[in-house]
């Protein structure tokens, strides 16, 4: 399976920023990978005529589970598609932390994402102390089973809350197991189809620790943060995705 390197802006980026990006991307995405670019809302259509064309693809980074109606300041998972976008990422943990977002929120917007036709990215993972408690597994496994909708099609992304903008990764045995245990997860929960779905790491991912992640059992992937804020960055880890 070719793995997918996405990239997760966040609350950065202004409609400045897109041109000198978009043209290193075109001009040197490699080949052997599928690349994703996931910016705020507001530049998603300036980037979906950007990226016209290309093989690049573009993403939001949360829907409302509503099809439409009186949510003010929301936005659906139709809008999203209509901008050109074809995936989203969704129950990121800056989403489940600061608005209070749960598994059954998590997998109301992934049926909405679904529904209207786009690919969720949906993200899981342990905080720190959960993990020094010996509860890491277990965690994910429950975010997994009740964040995942019976149906589920779309990509996972095991983000462990503690690598996230803190430079630091878990091991590489540690991600190899628990990319394991989420693939065990999946066919569990989803039978065949569980075993062709995409599992992304996140987490601190940069150019100079690419390579390692990316070649590891289960890993067809990485969400990236920072890193993909620089084009340069992004295409590295790209780059260094195994062929
Ligand atoms: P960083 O790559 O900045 O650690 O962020 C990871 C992440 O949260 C991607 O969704």
């Amino acid at each position: 399976m070719r793995q997918l390197i996405a990239g997760n802006w966040k609350m950065f980026g202004k409609r400045a920023d897109i041109e000198a990006f978009t043209a290193a991307l075109r001009a040197d995405a490699p080949a052997h990978v599928d690349m994703l670019v996931c910016p705020p809302f507001t530049l998603l259509d300036r980037f979906a005529s950007t990226l016209a064309g290309s093989k690049i693809a573009l993403g939001g980074q949360d829907c409302h589970p509503a099809a439409e109606g009186a949510h003010t300041g929301d936005i659906s998972a139709a809008m999203i598609r209509d901008v050109g976008a074809s995936h989203v990422i969704l129950g990121h943990s800056e989403r489940r932390t600061n608005h209070g977002e749960t598994n059954a929120v998590v997998r109301g917007k992934a049926e909405a994402a679904i529904a209207a036709g786009l690919t969720p990215v949906i993200c899981v993972g342990e905080t720190e102390a959960e993990r020094e408690a010996g509860e890491a597994e277990a965690v994910v496994r429950s975010q997994l089973a009740h964040s995942l909708p019976a149906q589920f099609s779309g990509v996972v992304a095991y983000e462990p809350v503690w690598a996230i903008g803190t430079g630091r990764t878990p091991t590489e045995d540690d991600v190899a197991s628990m990319h394991a245990a989420i693939r065990k997860a999946l066919v569990e929960q989803l039978g065949t189809a569980g075993a062709a779905i995409a599992i992304l790491y996140g987490g601190s991912v940069k150019p100079a620790n690419a390579a390692a992640l990316l070649a590891l059992p289960e890993v067809g992937g990485a969400l990236v943060g920072g890193a993909s804020l620089k084009a340069a960055d992004f295409l590295a880890i790209a780059t260094a995705a195994p062929l």
